[in-house]
C-alpha cells in the first residue's frame, strides 16, 4: 500500500474506492506482491535447483492458487481437500506434497492415487505404506531435527516434544522400515515453525537434515519446509532473503557433493509470500470516548482475522480514509464479535471518525483462511488485484451460506 497524492493506493486502486466499490469488511491481495516474493526468494538462491512449494494453508483461494501456478511455484498440502483444490486451480498431482500431521491411512492413501508426494510423519504410517506400496511408490519422510525456534509456543514445529515428523533420534527404527519393505525415500522433509526470526536456526535444522540424508541414497530432493519472517511492524526483524539464500546456497551445494548427486532444494513458505500483499479492510462503526481511552468500533472481528487475539499478533493499522498525520490519537481497535475482541490496544492512528476506512496490514496469511462464521456473521468478500485490475475472487457470504448444512427438524 502506498501513499500518494494523498490516498492510499494498492496498485493503482485507491484503497477507500476499493471500499465503496465492495463493501467492507473485505480482504484485498495485491498480486504484484505475490510475484515480488516468489521472484526473491528465486533470486536468494540463483544456481541452485529450487522449487519453491506454496504452503497453501496460508491463503487457500483458487485465484491465489493459480497465481502460484502461473509463476512456477507447486503447492504444499495438508488436506484432502487443499489436494482437492489444488487440482481444481489446475495443478497435477505431482506438483502437490502432502504434509499431514497424524491423519488417518485413508488420506494418505487418496494423496498417493492422485500422484502427489506424501510426507509421512510417524512410523505407524510408514511401516502401513511400506505393506500397501513397497517400492512401488515414492515417498518422503518428515523428520523433527529438535530445533526450537518460531514466533510463539503456538507455531513452533521442530523442537522436541513437538507432535509433528519422526523424531531424527529414531534413524534407526525407519532404515528398519525401508529395508523391511524397500522403500524408496524420495526426499526428506522438516518445517522448523512459523515466523523464525534466526537464519542460524534454519541453518541448524537444515544441518541435522543433511547430516540424517546419507543414509537414505534415492533422494530427489530436500524439504526444508517454511516458516520464514516478513515484517509486522517498522523495523521488525525479518529474514534477509538474499543473505539466507547465499548461505544456504553454499552449505547445500557442500552437501549435494559430499552425497554425491545433485538434489533439488524444496521451501515451503506460506507467510513469506502472502502475508504482506493481504489487506483487510474494515470500516469504524463507532468512535466510543470513555475515560482514559478511546475505542474505535469496527464492522469485523476475530471472526474475520484471528491472529491478533490467538497469537498477540502485532497487524499494523492505517486510517485509509485519513492520510493527514498532522492529528492523531490513540485508540483501541476493537471488533464487534461479543467477547474481548482486539485488533490494537493503545494505538495511534491519524484521527478517526465514524465510517473512516482502516486497513489492517500483513492479511493475507492465515487470515481468511482461518475465519469464521463465530456469532453468526458473514465471511468478507476477497478481492485480488492483479495488473491494475480488481477481481473479485470471493463472494461475500450471505445468511444462505450460514444456514448451509443445516437441518430443520420438528422440536417436540
Ligand atoms: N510447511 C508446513 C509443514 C507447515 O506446517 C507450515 C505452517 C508451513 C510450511 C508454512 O509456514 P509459514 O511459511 O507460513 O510460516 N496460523 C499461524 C501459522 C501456522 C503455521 C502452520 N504451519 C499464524 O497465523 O501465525
Amino acid at each position: 500500500m502506498q501513499l500518494r497524492e494523498g490516498s492510499y493506493f494498492i496498485q493503482n486502486q485507491k484503497v477507500t474506492d476499493l471500499a465503496e466499490r465492495f463493501g467492507t469488511p473485505l480482504y484485498v491481495y495485491d498480486g504484484d506482491k505475490i510475484i515480488q516474493q516468489i521472484q526473491s526468494i528465486h533470486q536468494a538462491f540463483a544456481g541452485i535447483d529450487l522449487k519453491i512449494k506454496y504452503a497453501c494453508k496460508a491463503l487457500t483461494s483458487l485465484a491465489v492458487l493459480k497465481l502460484m501456478r502461473k509463476y512456477g511455484v507447486d503447492l504444499d498440502v495438508v488436506s484432502p481437500q487443499e489436494l482437492q483444490i489444488g487440482l481444481l486451480a489446475g495443478y497435477a498431482g505431482n506438483q502437490m506434497n502432502f504434509t499431514p500431521s497424524g491423519v488417518s491411512f485413508d488420506e494418505i492413501e487418496f494423496a498417493v492415487e492422485q500422484g502427489a508426494f506424501v510426507n509421512l510423519d510417524n512410523l505407524d504410517v510408514l511401516e502401513k505404506f511400506g505393506q500397501k506400496y513397497g517400492s512401488s511408490k515414492p515417498c518422503m519422510i518428515r523428520v523433527k531435527p529438535n530445533v526450537a525456534a518460531g514466533g510463539n509456543a503456538k507455531i513452533m514445529t521442530a523442537h522436541e516434544g513437538s507432535k509433528f515428523g519422526i523424531d531424527i533420534r529414531q534413524k534407526a527404527e525407519i532404515l528398519a522400515l525401508v529395508e523391511k519393505y524397500d522403500l524408496k525415500i524420495v526426499g526428506l522433509h522438516q518445517h522448523t515453525g512459523s515466523d523464525v526470526k534466526e537464519a542460524s536456526a534454519f541453518i541448524e535444522a537444515a544441518s541435522r537434515v543433511f547430516e540424517f540424508a546419507y543414509d537414505f541414497p534415492d533422494l530427489q530432493c530436500i524439504d526444508l519446509g517454511g516458516g520464514f519472517k516478513v515484517a509486522y511492524k517498522e523495523g521488525d526483524y525479518t529474514t534477509d532473503m538474499e543473505k539466507f539464500g547465499a548461505e544456504l546456497s553454499g552449505f547445500f551445494r557442500e552437501f549435494c557433493e559430499k552425497y554425491g548427486r545433485n538434489l533439488q532444494l524444496w521451501f515451503e513458505p506460506g507467510k513469506y509470500l502472502v502475508s504482506e500483499c493481504g489487506y483487510l479492510l474494515v470500516s469504524a462503526n463507532v468512535v466510543k470516548e470513555a475515560p482514559g481511552r478511546t475505542f474505535v468500533g469496527v464492522n469485523s472481528g476475530l471472526n474475520h482475522l484471528i491472529r491478533p487475539m490467538m497469537y498477540d499478533a502485532y497487524h499494523h493499522i492505517v486510517n485509509a480514509s485519513n492520510p493527514d498525520d498532522s492529528e492523531q490519537d490513540v485508540y483501541d481497535v476493537v471488533g464487534y464479535i461479543c467477547e474481548t475482541d482486539n485488533f490494537a490496544l493503545g494505538r495511534t492512528l491519524n484521527k478517526v471518525k465514524a465510517n473512516d476506512i482502516l486497513a489492517i496490514l500483513n492479511a493475507g496469511a492465515y487470515g481468511f483462511a482461518m475465519s469464521s462464521q463465530y456469532n453468526s456473521r458473514l465471511r468478507p468478500a476477497e478481492v485480488l488485484v492483479l495488473n491494475g485490475e480488481a477481481h473479485v475472487i470471493r463472494q461475500r457470504e450471505t445468511l444462505e451460506d450460514v444456514l448451509r448444512n443445516q437441518v430443520e427438524i420438528d422440536v417436540y
